[in-house]
This record gives structure tokens, C-alpha cells and sequence, in this order.
């Protein structure tokens, strides 16, 4: 069988159980989303989200991108992230990243890899912010562990950087926004950092006096 077509079958079986547990759940999925929760992963294949964190349909809406990045002017990003904060409401925003991530080690290496070092610029930078700290790792393996966690760090905390979220902060006081890593070789997920709605933030980003905009 192409391998295509199985998932074509799996599809039918999946679905098929889906209504065999719940009569209503395709029904009432169609009407409407009411997730809680942004999530902002890496594209790689071996972090599904709604696995990884026994989820369903309907529970995570979902952006994914080579290293998980909140890239300022990333159309894409940032569409969805207003359309889940001003209009879904979501309560949290999780940035998820993974040890073994392969958009990070290339941002550690020189290969010249056409547009994605357009990319990787912004991997680049977070070395060269937390440069004094990785240099001092002696370990590469360790050092890459370390900048995985410092990229994700460094997208929550741009993602506090944006206007969509100071202004959510100021109108409803959410979402809270979480940084977490998955290790490919555990299954496990671990939090890294939390930024509470309405937390202090270096005063060059912040943003003042918003007007509630009826929409
Ligand atoms: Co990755």
C-alpha cells in the first residue's frame, strides 16, 4: 500500500472511533473552538502537541515553525497570534521547544543553507545575547541543550515584547505565557520559565496607554 493511503485509512478508523466514544463530537467541534491554549512549537515531526500532552481536537491552537521562534515580523506568527489572543481569548500561550532540535544546531554551526539562514539570524542572535554564558559550557552537547532552553526563554519573553499581548494584558489581564522544552528521549516536558500576565518587563519594550478598540 502507498504509504500515503494509510493515513487516508487510519483517518477513517480514527474518526470512526471518535464518534463511537462521543455521537457528538464532530457536531459540536464544527460550531465552534474554545481552546485555552497558543501553542508555539518546532515544526519537527517528533513534537506533536496534542500527543504529547493528551489533547484533543479543539483544545490547542497550534503554530509551527523550524525552533519555535516569535519572529517580530512573521506575518504568519503574528496573525495567529493576534487571532488567539483578541479573538479565541486563549488564556495561556506555551512556547514549546525540544532538546536535539535541528533548526537550533544548524544556528550553532557555518553552513551557508540558503534562505533558512534568514531564519536562523534570529537563533544567532540569542546566542550572541547569552554568548559570556554558553561559552563557558564546556560541553558542545551541553551548550546546545542550554541554547534550546535560552531560545524558547528568549521567545516567551518576546512574545511579552508585543503590543497584541501588552494590550491583552491591559484590557483582560491574560494570557500567561510559558516556556517549556521536550526531550525527544523521555517524552518528557519540561517548564523553563512563566511570565504572569501584567509582569514587570524591561521598561524599552514596554508599551503605554491603550485604548479598548471595540471589535
Ligand atoms: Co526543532
Amino acid at each position: 500500500m502507498e504509504s500515503y493511503r494509510r493515513l487516508l485509512k487510519n483517518n477513517q478508523i480514527w474518526a470512526e472511533n471518535c464518534v463511537d466514544r462521543d455521537p457528538e463530537f464532530f457536531s459540536r467541534l464544527s460550531k465552534l473552538q474554545e481552546p485555552e491554549f497558543l501553542w508555539i512549537g518546532c515544526s519537527d515531526s517528533r513534537v506533536p502537541s496534542n500527543e504529547i500532552t493528551g489533547t484533543r481536537p479543539g483544545e490547542i491552537f497550534v503554530h509551527r515553525n523550524i525552533a519555535n521562534m516569535v519572529v517580530n515580523t512573521d506575518l504568519n506568527l503574528l496573525s495567529v497570534l493576534q487571532f488567539a489572543v483578541e479573538m479565541l481569548n486563549v488564556k495561556h500561550i506555551i512556547v514549546c521547544g525540544h532538546y536535539g532540535c535541528g533548526g537550533v544546531k544548524a544556528a550553532m554551526g557555518h553552513d551557508d543553507l540558503g534562505i533558512i539562514n534568514k531564519w536562523l539570524y534570529n537563533i544567532k542572535d540569542v546566542r550572541r545575547m547569552h554568548a559570556a554564558e554558553l561559552e563557558a559550557i564546556p560541553s558542545e552537547d551541553k551548550r546546545f541543550d542550554r541554547l534550546v532552553e535560552l531560545n524558547v526563554m528568549e521567545q516567551v519573553k518576546d512574545l511579552a515584547k508585543s503590543s497584541i499581548v501588552q494590550r491583552a494584558w491591559a484590557e483582560r489581564g491574560g494570557p500567561h505565557l510559558h516556556g517549556w522544552v521536550y526531550g525527544l528521549n523521555d517524552g518528557l516536558i519540561r517548564p523553563l520559565c512563566e511570565i504572569e500576565a501584567g509582569s514587570e518587563m524591561d521598561p524599552i519594550y514596554r508599551f503605554d496607554g491603550f485604548v479598548k478598540v471595540e471589535r
